[in-house]
Order: structure tokens, then C-alpha cells, then sequence
């Protein structure tokens, strides 16, 4: 029978936090991979997806002694970006989500990213467990590698157990602050009222073990109807009897090309109305045309998802940068975008330029841009359209 404790699905895990705490790292870590350092500028621009099997969360775990509690198949675990332009993904990634990590650096405590995911957590009210990272970054740190935080406490000096319960405490004020009990999670006698902090190193491995048994076990004791499987579609994705849910899968569907990247998955059930379906959506992509600039005037923007489109055009509104928009588009820049942008060569000059980010230019675009006076900027990094951007307008200016 499927719809039993026995046949869970596997939880839906989102890691938070603010720039540069070590989400990343964190996955890498419990992975043995090293996805950080290849990212461009070690930043997180798309939401990303792990799968970990439960053999292996068995494996990180067996120093706790907790092996016959494991009844989930695995986690699937998504990474999300930290940097302020990013709330869209991070959005995103929470409501995706049955249980959350939020990483906080023990060395800087709560900052406005944190802030924002922990009100993304707490409007649709999923629970989460703090992961306090970079405890080896407490001076005379004595690393034990992977080991339960237990252990690894007892094996730190006495300066080093007091700085940390010393940064511990200022960070448990700080959650107070924020209207939110916390406390060390072996020390946690109201999980649930209270949440759990488990201290951990992404670069030696402290803590992971607890880290994954926590989430684990926490998902399985409460949320076990949730984790069942249904055979109804929800969200982003399909339910269906040959595939086992919160997995990712390749579709394969004529006219596949136009759809666009990061937008939603619907399936039209013989109750739905296809018109409300479309509708809902278009809805997406909607809200992202009401951000073109209404005089007309302004750059074209070409992103390679939906999502990292939406975050350069948050980026490119902010008041610090504030360039306008007229034309947005998802994918390649091929030779009809470089036509689009030339219309601007009339009205403003300088707005006759495509910023684009993570996407490729096709030679024949690259041909006709050089032809007409458009200009195009590539960065693998949104913040560097606005920099390169920048440099040419003050460059036209002289
Ligand atoms: P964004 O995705 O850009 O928000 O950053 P992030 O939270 O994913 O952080 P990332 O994994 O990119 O790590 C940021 C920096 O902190 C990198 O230089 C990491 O090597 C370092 N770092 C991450 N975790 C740890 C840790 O536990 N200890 C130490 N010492 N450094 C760490
Ligand atoms: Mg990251
Ligand atoms: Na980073």
C-alpha cells in the first residue's frame, strides 16, 4: 500500500541564510563535492537541487548511533543564494520546502538576510533548524573531522568552549529579538516551540552528523502526512505512480523549446479548466513585464532562467543602480534581440544595449549588434552588468 508510514516520500529541505555564511559549502561538505569554488565569484545566482539517499545519510550518521531510525528515502536538499537581490529564489526555494536550514555564521550572528529568510519561514510557517557555521573559525579550534558536535566540544580548550557559549549566547538574544526561542539542539527539551541550533564547520565537517539526523528525524516524527505519497499534482511537482516524488525528473513533451525556465509545472486534470490553467500560468511572466519601464525607454535584459531574470531586474530597480528597462527576455540573445534593442538608437543611444547574464550570444546577434551600434555586455555575475554598464555611460559622457 502506498499511503502508509512505511512508504514515506522523501522531505523537501531549503538552506537559507545570508551571503557568504557557507550554504553552499554546507551541501558541498555533506556531498564530498566542491560546487562553491566553481561558482563565478563563489555566488549563488539559481536555486540548486541535491538528492541525498538514505544509504549515505545512514553512512554520515552511524557515529550517533542511529541507524534503524532512518524511514525517509532520502533528503532533497535546495540551495538558494544569499545575496539581498535574490529574495525572489529564496522565496522561491521556501515554499517549496517542508523543513528549512538556516545558516548563520557564529562569527557575525544575524543580518538582514537572515532576517528576511526567517520571515519567509515564519509567513508560511515552517519550522527550521539553525545550522551555527564556521565553529572552526573559533580561535584554537582543534578540528575532528565529520565528528558529532558532542565529541568535538569535549575536545576543545577552555578558551575555546568559552568563546563559543559566549558568541552562543549573543546569537540565542539575537533570535529573541526576532520574537524566536532557540537553544543548543541537544540542550532542547521543546523542539518545535523551540528551535534547535547545531553548530558546524562546512570546511572539517563538525556537526554534520547531527545536523542530518536532526533534520531526519525531525521531518519523520512531524510530518509524516505530509511525507506520505499522493497521487495528485502539487506545486512544481508531479505525483505520479512510477516515479517517487520530490525527484527530479526529465520531461519529454513537443514544443518544449518555448517553455521557460524556473516558471511552474501544471497538469490539466479532466475537472480543470485549461483557460484558468494558462492564466495561472502566464501569471509569472506577467509580473515581470509590468517591471518594464512605461516611457518605453530604458535596456534590454536577457537572463538565462526565470528566476535569475527576476533578480537582475530587482538588482537593476534598486535605487543605488536604477537603470530603466524596455525589453526583458529569457534564453539566448540571438540576431531578433539585437533588432529590439536597436530601436533605442533613435531615442536614448545609450539604452541601445543588452545586459546579459549567463546567457550565449549567437555569432550572427554578435555580427549585427557590431553592424548597428548596439551594444551588448555579458557577466556571470549580475552585479558586474551593472559595473561594466556604468564605465560605458561615464565613458560616453567624456
Ligand atoms: P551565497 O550563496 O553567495 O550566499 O554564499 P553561501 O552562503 O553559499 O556561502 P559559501 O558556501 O559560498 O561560502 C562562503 C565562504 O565561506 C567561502 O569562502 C567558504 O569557503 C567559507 N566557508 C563556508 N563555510 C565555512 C566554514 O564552516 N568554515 C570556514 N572557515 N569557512 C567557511
Ligand atoms: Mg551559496
Ligand atoms: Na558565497
Amino acid at each position: 500500500p502506498n499511503q502508509s508510514e512505511a512508504n514515506l516520500r522523501s522531505p523537501i529541505c531549503c538552506i537559507m541564510g545570508h551571503v557568504d555564511t557557507g550554504k553552499t559549502k554546507l551541501l558541498d561538505c555533506i556531498r564530498g563535492t566542491n560546487v562553491q569554488e566553481g561558482e563565478a565569484g563563489g555566488i549563488t545566482q539559481q536555486i540548486g537541487a541535491t538528492y541525498f539517499p538514505a544509504e549515505n545519510i545512514r553512512e554520515r550518521t552511524k557515529e550517533l548511533k542511529a541507524d534503524a531510525k532512518l524511514k525517509v528515502p532520502g533528503l532533497l536538499v535546495i540551495d538558494t543564494p544569499g545575496h539581498e537581490s535574490f529574495t525572489n529564489l529564496r522565496s522561491r526555494g521556501s515554499g517549496l520546502c517542508d523543513i528549512a536550514i538556516l545558516v548563520v555564521d557564529i562569527m557575525h550572528g544575524l543580518k538582514p538576510q537572515t532576517i528576511e529568510s526567517l520571515n519567509l519561514l515564519k509567513m508560511r510557517n515552517t519550522k527550521f533548524i539553525v545550522a551555527l557555521n564556521k565553529v572552526d573559525r573559533l580561535y584554537g579550534w582543534k578540528a575532528c573531522r565529520n565528528a558529532p558536535i558532542v565529541k568535538t566540544m569535549k575536545q576543545q580548550s577552555k578558551d575555546v568552549q568559552h568563546e563559543f557559549n559566549r558568541r552562543l549566547t549573543d546569537i540565542i538574544t539575537q533570535f529573541k529579538e526576532q520574537g524566536l526561542n532557540t537553544e543548543l539542539y541537544y540542550k532542547n527539551k521543546e523542539m518545535g516551540e523551540t528551535f534547535s541550533i547545531v553548530p558546524t564547520s562546512a570546511i572539517s565537517g563538525e556537526g554534520i552528523p547531527d545536523l542530518l539526523l536532526l533534520l531526519v528525524q525531525w521531518t519523520q516524527k512531524t510530518m509524516v502526512d505530509k511525507l506520505m505519497y499522493r497521487n495528485e499534482v502539487q506545486g512544481t511537482y508531479l505525483h505520479h505512480k512510477e516515479i517517487k516524488a520530490a525527484q527530479g525528473i526529465k520531461i519529454t513533451a513537443q514544443g518544449l523549446e518555448h517553455a521557460i525556465a524556473g516558471t511552474s509545472l501544471y497538469v490539466v486534470g479532466s475537472h480543470d479548466d485549461l483557460e484558468d490553467i494558462k492564466e495561472s500560468a502566464m501569471e509569472d511572466v506577467q509580473s515581470l513585464l509590468s517591471r518594464i519601464d512605461k516611457s518605453g525607454e530604458g535596456v534590454c535584459v536577457q537572463a538565462s532562467t526565470l528566476g535569475s531574470l527576476e533578480a537582475l531586474l530587482e538588482f537593476l530597480k534598486s535605487p543605488a543602480v536604477s537603470i530603466p528597462v524596455s525589453v526583458i527576455s529569457i534564453g539566448p540573445v540571438h540576431k531578433k534581440d539585437v533588432m529590439k534593442a536597436s530601436v533605442m538608437l533613435e531615442k536614448k543611444r545609450e539604452f541601445a544595449t543588452i545586459l546579459a547574464f549567463d546567457v550565449k550570444v549567437t555569432p550572427e546577434a554578435r555580427e549585427l549588434a557590431d553592424k548597428a551600434g548596439v551594444k551588448i555586455f555579458i557577466a556571470d555575475i549580475i552585479y558586474h552588468l551593472f559595473d561594466q554598464f556604468k564605465a560605458y555611460i561615464d565613458n560616453l559622457k567624456e
